[in-house]
């Protein structure tokens, strides 16, 4: 890699030229470089420049590629899943466990509430905080009225602000306070009301701090206004549920001992953070795969998710399972802040799609789906962790990549995928059936592809 000096005013160039520039600076071969940047242009311009407005300094597209899984009942009603993710066996899974569990009346989800927080973090100097205190229920209802302007479309749309408090955290700083709203924002994520609401209550919080007789505008400095990511009171329960005789289809494993084997699974990521970690990825698999489809910020689900899995101090499972009078329960709880309006929902035509494709449903039905997506994929994971073990499926949906990689071609692909039918693929005994089916060795493999 070259060592380019720093460039100024670089968003201010046109396409063309940061293409140039970066291309010059960073690649050895400039044509093979613009050439795969090329390629993923998309031919309709309309849309290309609706993909190059989403962010600044927009060169080209990025594919992930767009699974569907059918037969997902959730609540009674049958969704095909649209699913965005570059992981080989993850879609596979989720079409696995929406065929088990169709058979067992599906999943049952509610979201249980959809509280959203943001905050004014202030530092205050005075030290009677009783002052505080009075000057802040005076403030309260100015901070509502003082935003009623921009919380009217919301109220309209049965939302707005819940609750404001205030809160002293000089527990954890010395002089630190918050004015920590509650919010309802319906359809939409709310990020960019919540914040627009905190923003204002920054700006009447010093208004008034400097008019009020009791403070001095000193006294009072804003940190910073922004909602938080941590939505601990946006949660969604989902669930399955089926006799333990009917957990495994005839002459498979005996179904006890499979309901055993399962919940010490569960156990284990219940108690042991090295196993939780891995079986929270693979509940986001489903979840983000889902996220992303449908438009939404899959890294604060991602950082909400794992926040929450932490609450009582320890990194735990979100998913939970019981047996009890010989039926096995199997449940999620999870905090999902979920917007089916707003962001790039209406705009980016495969976000568009995936809307459609489930209905387009409101926020809370989206919570309901997504939750049930996450369940369903640890359920297709923990079975074949404690059955099968996990390579079997994965290696089967991973030796296309490998296959790719080696450069197979589509009959040489379709006779390898038969020769794998019956047995394990590993990536050496990918390597090695496609060098005796070529009649060639490793050596000459390698002297090939350098
Ligand atoms: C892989 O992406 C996800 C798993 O590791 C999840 C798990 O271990 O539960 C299979």
């Amino acid at each position: 890699m070259k060592n380019p000096e720093p460039v100024k005013g670089f968003s201010k160039l046109n396409k063309e030229s940061k293409i140039n520039w970066l291309i010059e600076n960073y690649f050895e071969d400039p044509e093979s470089a613009l050439n795969t940047l090329k390629s993923y242009w998309h031919d309709d311009q309309k849309l290309q420049k609706m993909h190059d407005e989403f962010i600044e300094n927009s060169i080209t597209n990025y594919y992930l590629p767009y699974g569907i899984a059918p037969n997902f009942l959730v609540n009674d009603k049958m969704y095909c899943l649209p699913m965005a993710i570059e992981e080989s066996s993850v879609v596979a899974a989720m079409a696995k466990a929406a065929n088990f569990w169709v058979e067992r009346g599906g999943f049952r989800s509610r979201v249980i509430s959809t509280k959203k927080i943001g905050h004014v973090h202030f530092v205050w100097r005075g030290n009677n905080i009783q002052e505080l205190s009075a000057f802040f229920d005076n403030l309260k209802p100015k901070l509502i009225t003082g935003t009623d302007g921009i919380t009217e479309n919301m109220r309209r749309r049965g939302g707005g602000i819940l609750d404001i408090e205030l809160i002293d955290r000089c527990d954890l700083e010395p002089n630190y306070y918050q004015i920590k709203g509650t919010f309802e924002t319906c359809d939409s994520m709310g990020a960019n009301f919540i914040n627009t609401v905190l923003e204002e209550w920054a700006k009447i919080l010093q208004q008034e701090a400097m008019t009020d007789g009791a403070l001095h505008d000193r006294e009072i400095d804003v940190i910073m206004c922004i909602l938080s990511n941590y939505t601990p009171e946006c949660i969604v329960r989902s669930e399955v549920s089926c006799p333990v005789e009917s957990l495994t289809p005839k002459n498979e494993m005996d179904p006890e001992e499979f309901a055993m084997k399962f919940m010490r699974a569960v156990h284990c990521a219940e108690i042991e953070p090295y196993r939780a970690v891995t079986h929270n990825k693979g509940i986001m698999n489903g979840v983000d795969s889902l996220v992303i489809a449908t438009g939404n910020d899959f890294r604060a689900i991602e950082a909400c998710a794992h926040a929450y899995a932490a609450r009582e101090g320890k990194y735990r499972s979100l998913t939970h399972v019981n047996v009890s009078d010989g039926i096995f329960r199997f449940w999620i709880e999870i905090p999902l802040a979920l917007g089916t309006v707003g962001g790039i929902t209406k705009l980016h035509p495969m976000v568009k799609f995936s809307h459609e494709l489930l209905g387009n449903p409101n926020a809370t039905e989206l919570m309901q789906v997504i939750a049930s997506a996450g369940l369903a994929q640890n359920f297709s994971a923990l079975r074949s962790l404690t059955t099968t073990g996990i390579q079997k499926g994965h290696m089967k949906m991973h030796l296309l990549n490998v296959l790719n990689q080696l450069g197979a071609t589509d009959k040489e692909k379709a006779s390898l995928v038969r020769h794998f039918t019956d047995k394990v693929p590993s990536h050496q005994n990918i390597v090695d059936a496609f060098c005796d089916m070529r009649g060639i060795t490793r050596a000459d493999l390698e002297r090939a592809s350098s």
